[in-house]
């Protein structure tokens, strides 16, 4: 099949591509969309997509115009086997943390017996050092002199920065512009030599190659290096030496390394245990691949889970995961910063955006098939801007209903404020920040009183507004939050 940009080869002769026309990397080839028989359920809350056993996986991908990294070779991927994943667990063993997978304090409020592996307690805040060490390890001894180079938003240039000062190999870090502050400077802690350049992680990527070729640097792709993803399957073994026998395992997805690990080496031992990917609806890119059946460039918008947001997923986590998924659910927004608050205040767990993935797909109501099973989900990084932090926090509770705004007018004589606050006083509602405005209003005797609070709940807010309908005729609330009905749904409140 020579030559067709994006074209996919797979066994069945039907789904092969044979076309030899240019289409755009967004075209999608007819051969994959024949090839691509992934179920697809978009509903409120984000989208389900279901792998058809049937789907075919491609044996390469034909593209043009890419920097060819000669470990993630799209004409040859290459898969990883459960023996990779052992010894990358014998090698690593004394490098990295075993992390704790205890039961979730709120487990039964969620209807099933609910495992929180706390990967995120690792030393630089990530799974991503179980890849990252591994692979240091597998170098040549002179390749270990040269040392490597990788470009990363955050999580896997901390980790290969960590471990790579600590066994003594050099490591450059390529880190777009827009990572955030703290991942880039806890990397020059870790003495790495840091270049921050580029706007994404494309032209990051691109320089870093570019130096890769020049320096004799190994280029370590932190999702779909053959050796990151058998790292990253040790966790795998991990979970089901602590939790045997679970019914699902519930994994974020950002290159899709993470996930394909993590299934070779659970699919291998204990092969009924479902794997469940997640992915935040701002960066959908590995159900835009099983769509597509080959992993295609997804546009990535701002997202609170950044460690996620990776426009095309590799080509080797892609043909080693896709057999083993069963299920990938993508998420919007507000479940994932609920999940960060529920995280916090129920387990005490700081957890960034991509870590809390996963248990937001159970707020999210989107596996209403695991009520009453053991599933574990992976709480994997913990690497959170404390400004960010604050603003997710907000944000689960304003989509929990418990930060509501609203807009009322008043009379503005002597005392009109302050019967208001009474109200909300005796309501037990307490203010946040409060907004007097004169100018607009046509009557000169009113004023409007812009109010966010914070209640309860949902039900303590609804009190709220029909006790200020009772004594103010103009009243404007905010809306219903998106996570009020399904996230009492999945509570069994509803
Ligand atoms: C915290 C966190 N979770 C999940 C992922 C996804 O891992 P992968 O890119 O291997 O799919 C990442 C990737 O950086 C991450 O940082």
């Amino acid at each position: 099949m020579g030559g067709s940009p994006n074209g996919v080869t797979v066994d069945n002769a039907k789904s092969t591509n044979g076309s030899k026309s240019s289409e755009s990397e967004s075209n999608r080839s007819n051969a994959a969309n024949d090839a691509a028989k992934a179920f697809i359920k978009k509903n409120n809350n984000g989208a389900v997509v279901i792998r058809n056993p049937d789907t075919v996986t491609p044996k390469k991908f034909d593209v043009q115009g890419e920097s060819l990294d000669p470990h993630c070779d799209p004409l040859n991927p290459k898969t990883i086997s459960f023996r990779d994943i052992t010894s990358a667990a014998f090698l690593i063993k004394d490098g990295v943390e075993r992390t704790p997978c205890p039961r979730s304090t709120t487990s039964d409020s969620y209807g099933m017996d609910l495992y929180l592996k706390k990967d995120f307690l690792q030393y630089t805040g990530s799974f991503k050092e179980r890849g990252a060490r591994y692979a240091l390890l597998c170098l040549t001894e002179e390749q270990k002199k040269i040392g490597v180079i990788s470009a990363s938003l955050g999580n896997h240039a901390q980790a290969l920065s960590y471990h790579g000062w600590k066994l003594n190999i050099p490591v450059t870090v390529v880190m777009p512009k827009a990572a955030p502050i703290m991942k880039i400077q806890k990397c020059r802690n870790y003495k790495a030599n840091v270049i921050v350049e580029g706007k994404d992680m494309a032209e990051a990527k691109a320089l870093a190659m570019k130096m890769s070729e020049e320096n004799k640097l190994l280029y370590v792709n932190g999702y779909d290096h053959p050796h990151i993803m058998a790292g990253q399957g040790t966790l795998g073994l991990e979970i089901l030496e602590q939790v045997p026998n679970p019914d699902a395992v519930i994994i974020p997805v950002g290159g899709g390394g993470l996930i394909a690990g993590i299934a070779t080496a659970i699919k291998a031992l204990s092969p009924k245990t479902k794997i469940i990917g997640v992915e935040s609806a701002k960066c959908p890119s590995f159900s835009n691949a099983m769509e597509n059946n080959a992993p295609i460039y997804t546009p990535i918008k701002n997202t609170l889970a950044d460690g996620l947001a990776v426009p095309k997923v590799g080509y080797n986590a892609y043909v080693t995961a896709l057999p083993l998924i069963d299920k990938m659910v993508v998420v919007k927004e507000e479940w994932i910063a609920l999940a960060i608050l529920r995280l916090v205040e129920e387990e005490k767990c700081v957890v960034e955006g991509a870590g809390a993935s996963g248990l937001a797909a159970i707020l999210a109501g989107q596996l209403p098939e695991l009520k009453g099973k053991k599933v574990v989900v992976l709480l994997c990084g913990g690497n959170i801007d404390t400004t960010v932090f604050g603003r997710c926090l907000e944000r689960g509770l304003a989509a929990e209903g418990r930060l509501v705004k609203f807009n009322v007018e008043l009379t503005d004589r002597p005392g009109g404020l302050n019967e208001l606050c009474e109200i909300l006083g005796v309501l037990g509602v307490s203010i946040k920040d409060i907004m007097h405005e004169r100018a607009w209003l046509k009557d000169i005797y009113t004023v409007e009183v812009k109010v966010v609070c914070e209640t309860r709940d949902w039900t303590h807010s609804m009190e709220l507004m029909n006790e200020l309908k009772k004594h103010y005729q103009k009243v404007q609330f905010s809306d219903e939050p998106l996570a009020i009905n399904d996230s009492l749904a999945v509570l069994g409140k509803k």
